[in-house]
């Protein structure tokens, strides 16, 4: 069972929609709605069809959302040559930015980069990627998004093997002395997995179509707060 220490220190869920599965003629309600619904945080998904085979936003559209949402814009950036891009994504309004191990060969660069804007720096890893690849970055993080499925697309089906990387990260962190590290967990999350994937450890959750796909969006959003007895 995973190790939680529930009556000293509860942990606080964090919901955070991805909008890549809405309608975009329609993102402004969207958004409406996950902030009707308590969302903590913006999932924007950021793919440069390179690194993933699809193509999605930029950052014009991330200064689009800052216009009219104060909830943190959380950018998961799946591109090669993030460099290039984090100033535009930091100045466009993006409250954390995160990277792929997988696709920066400079990655104590690029989370000191991101953290020179004041953002929140994470580093994400696809399913089949070691966690032994995060050891030298530990210290330099705010967080690690996991991929629960192969980046690229939404809709996807949940990779169970989630559930053991995040008990496998979260003693690493704690061995690593960053209990303060969070860790979000993205792709195929919904309200029938959502209790089981937080008791393994994730703080944040992305969720597109487990929110998007449901008509309820804020009802489904205030459900899976609720299922792990969050009701904040
Ligand atoms: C996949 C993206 C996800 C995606 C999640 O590459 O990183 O954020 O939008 O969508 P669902 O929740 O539908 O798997
Ligand atoms: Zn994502």
């Amino acid at each position: 069972m995973p190790n939680q220490s529930s009556a000293t220190n509860p942990r606080r869920i964090r919901i955070a929609p991805s909008l890549l599965s809405t309608d975009f003629a329609h993102l402004a309600e969207a958004v409406r709605a996950c902030e009707d619904g308590g969302a903590d945080v913006l999932h924007v998904d950021v793919m440069d069809g390179h690194f993933v085979p699809n193509i999605t936003i930029g950052p014009v559209v991330v200064q689009s959302l800052r216009k009219i949402t104060s909830l943190p814009l959380d950018c998961h950036l799946m591109i090669k040559h993030a460099d290039t891009f984090i100033p535009a994504f930091a100045e466009a309004g993006a409250d954390w930015i995160s990277v792929h191990q997988e696709a920066c060969p400079h990655l104590n660069r690029t989370v000191n980069l991101i953290k020179s804007f004041g953002k929140k720096a994470g580093v994400v890893l696809n399913p089949a990627t070691n966690l032994a690849v995060l050891e030298e970055i530990i210290g330099d993080v705010d967080y690690i998004l996991l991929m629960s499925v192969n980046p690229g697309f939404g809709g996807q089906k949940f990779i169970p093997s989630l559930f053991d990387r995040a008990e496998r990260l979260r003693a690493m962190l704690d061995a690593h002395g960053r209990k303060d590290v969070f860790i979000e967990a993205d792709g195929g999350i919904t309200l029938s997995n959502i209790k089981e994937i937080f008791a393994a450890g994730v703080d944040v959750m992305v969720s597109g179509s487990g929110v998007f796909g449901e008509k309820d969006v804020a009802g489904t959003i205030q459900a899976m707060k609720k299922a792990v007895g969050n009701n904040e």
